[in-house]
């Protein structure tokens, strides 16, 4: 076993994974896609421990710069997605895991899709396994945060949803550089999301409306992807705001209802559909959470940018672009 430090980006969902058809295997009701970015990014480093029959540990790097012990329940996801490796490798022995991002945590910016995409592929280098990327993104897929399943690939992914395909692996669908688009993240409250993405899987069959947002993705999903295959942004537009506000509107319709949006959610939807008649190629889309992701063409990302930060509540932007997908770092926690 050896010291590997992996860096992976968090992913926005073009298409999102909303509900589960199965929540034990994390096997999700729906195909999802989305686009990995390149500067919203969780680093891991996971080592062998000098001692390998203590205890495994897990550190936080918190914002002051000084690591400190993981909070309970993301410890003890980390310590069970580090078991299943263990044993599906074969190895034994302690590992120190500490890990960081480097965006707000727990805010609708998919920090569980990078923090479990990497510990994945820093785990599974440190135990000596040189997974595929299928298989690291199953593996990453059972962490329990689904979406880490895309963010182990670069670019344009897409994650199947086949009840008669148990390994259910994303795939990259177009590489980072098939249409250069930036994600401009209007963030309007860092905070840690009230409800988990896991309760609001487990709440979306609540909604009266969930049969037919299924009913309705196969279609959205096919113009999702010919858009974006396509570059036409018109198009893309349209069908990435309407699964946009279709997610929220399940989730606000579920029982008990779950309410992510903010004043300065709408008010940045507002803008946004105001840029695109004024000739601007910018489109939004949110998580479970607050923060709005202003996707627009390179070409046009500073007027976009220069726009949002006048508008009403939003408090910083996180300029991104699509990344590459994973990679080792030299540099350890
Ligand atoms: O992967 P999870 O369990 O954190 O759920 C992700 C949920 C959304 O971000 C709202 C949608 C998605 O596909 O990323």
């Amino acid at each position: 076993m050896k010291k590997i430090t992996a860096v992976a980006g968090a992913n926005i969902a073009l298409i999102k994974y909303w509900g589960m058809q199965n929540a034990e295997r994390v096997l999700p009701a729906n195909p999802s896609i989305s686009m990995t970015l390149r500067h919203c990014v969780s680093h891991c480093t996971v080592a062998p421990q000098d001692d390998p029959t203590s205890d495994d540990q897990v550190e936080w790097l918190n914002d002051a710069g000084d690591l400190e012990p993981a909070a309970p329940m993301f410890r003890d996801g980390v310590l069970r997605h580090i078991e299943r490796l263990r044993r599906h490798t074969h190895k034994s022995g302690a590992l120190r895991v500490a890990t960081t991002n480097n965006f707000p945590t727990g805010a609708g910016i998919a920090s569980s899709a990078s923090g479990f995409g990497a510990l994945t592929v820093a785990t599974c280098a440190a135990l000596g396994w040189s997974a595929n990327p299928a298989e690291l993104s199953r593996f990453a897929r059972l962490s329990g945060s689904g979406s880490a399943a895309r963010s182990v690939l670069g670019g344009f992914v897409e994650w199947p949803s086949d009840p008669r395909d148990p390994e259910s692996a994303a795939r990259q669908f177009a590489p980072p550089d098939h249409w250069p688009l930036c994600d401009l993240v209007a963030v309007i409250d860092p905070a840690h999301k009230a409800v988990s993405s896991l309760e609001g899987h487990r709440r979306a069959p609540s909604s009266p409306y969930y049969t037919r947002r299924l009913e309705v993705l196969p279609d959205r999903t096919r113009r999702v992807r010919d858009a974006l295959l396509a570059h036409d942004f018109t198009h893309f537009a349209q069908a990435v705001e309407e699964e946009a506000i279709d997610l929220h509107l399940i989730a606000m319709s579920a029982r008990p209802p779950m309410f992510y949006w903010q004043p300065g959610t709408v008010a940045v939807l507002d803008a946004v559909r105001c840029l695109r008649a004024d000739g601007l190629n910018a489109c939004a889309t949110i998580d479970a959470g607050p923060n709005v992701h202003v996707l627009c063409i390179a070409a046009h990302a500073g007027q976009v940018q220069q726009a949002l930060t006048e508008v009403p509540g939003v408090r910083t932007i996180i300029a991104d672009k699509v990344g590459d997908g994973p990679r080792f770092a030299d540099k350890h926690l």
